[in-house]
């Protein structure tokens, strides 16, 4: 069966179809399925059936999936895989970020597959940050391509083990433009509870011009929300978006997803 791939919105989103992730994938397939993620930046995938092995194997396509720094949720016996389920005081992420961002070299993507998913909310939604960048007045852009953050683990996780607090903890700088490794194009990159400072700023100050920027680049234009099915899998390409969790659905039910993260390069502005 053939890989039939459909936009989902004008800006970023694409539906993956004729493919079952389960079955292992040749080179062409890999190679498409990655082309696909950074054309699309978010694909997505119905009715997959994937034991944890499956799913890192199927990962591959789009890097080697790499270690996650909160390990106290990572799933037993799977260190590449993290559960993001909301229990014992967790909370969605609902605000817009990038994955960690405190890392020498970030994820190329985040890889998200529905095991348990509530009845009503609780999506994911993507938003294009090529189009934010795009979009800014040049003279912001230009100020953009000249800032710098500081990365470390979010202050505000009072549960972070000490082997990972020195392994990740160490403080990384990035910059708040990145040249997309596969097509070249620019997006605004940062995570804004990862940025300690902007180089340059205090930390409230960098904390207001993030916040502030959010509010102004995120439109709904740009924006692809992902409403959950059991047996989806979402994949991210961290690159060029922003995303975040919703936490708009009952807590008596329950929202598993297991996430992987896969290898990426060092961000570069040129
Ligand atoms: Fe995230």
């Amino acid at each position: 069966m053939a890989i039939t791939v459909t936009p989902l919105r004008s800006s970023l989103g694409a539906e993956v179809s004729g493919i079952d992730l389960s079955q292992p994938l040749d080179a062409a397939a890999k190679a498409s399925l990655s082309h696909a993620l950074a054309e699309h930046l978010a694909l997505v995938f119905h009715d997959q059936s994937l034991t944890p092995e499956q799913y890192l194997a199927a990962a591959e396509a789009f890097g080697p999936p790499m270690r996650q720094h909160y390990s106290q949720h990572n799933m037993p016996d799977y260190p590449d895989i993290g559960l993001v389920w909301h229990r014992n005081g967790q909370q969605p992420a609902e605000r817009w970020h990038t994955d960690h961002t405190n890392r020498e070299k970030p994820p190329a993507a985040t890889i998200l597959y529905g095991v348990e998913i509530p009845s009503h909310g609780g999506g994911t939604s993507v938003a294009d940050m090529r189009s934010a960048y795009a979009a800014l007045p040049e003279a912001e852009r230009a100020r953009l391509r000249g800032l710098r953050t500081v990365n470390m683990l979010d202050d505000h996780h009072k549960d972070v083990r000490p082997e990972d607090m020195e392994k990740f903890g160490k403080p990384i700088v990035h910059p708040m433009v990145r040249t997309h490794p596969v097509h070249g194009t620019p997006a605004v990159y940062f995570h804004i509870t990862k940025t300690a400072h902007i180089e340059g700023m205090t930390p409230a100050d960098s904390r207001a011009y993030l916040s502030d920027l959010l509010d102004r680049m995120i439109r709904p234009e740009i924006v692809y929300t992902h409403q959950w099915r059991r047996g989806d899998v979402l994949v991210i390409d961290d690159r060029a978006t922003m995303h975040r969790a919703h936490g708009d659905y009952d807590r008596n039910e329950s929202r598993i997803l297991w996430r992987i993260i896969v290898e990426g390069d060092r961000p570069v502005l040129m």
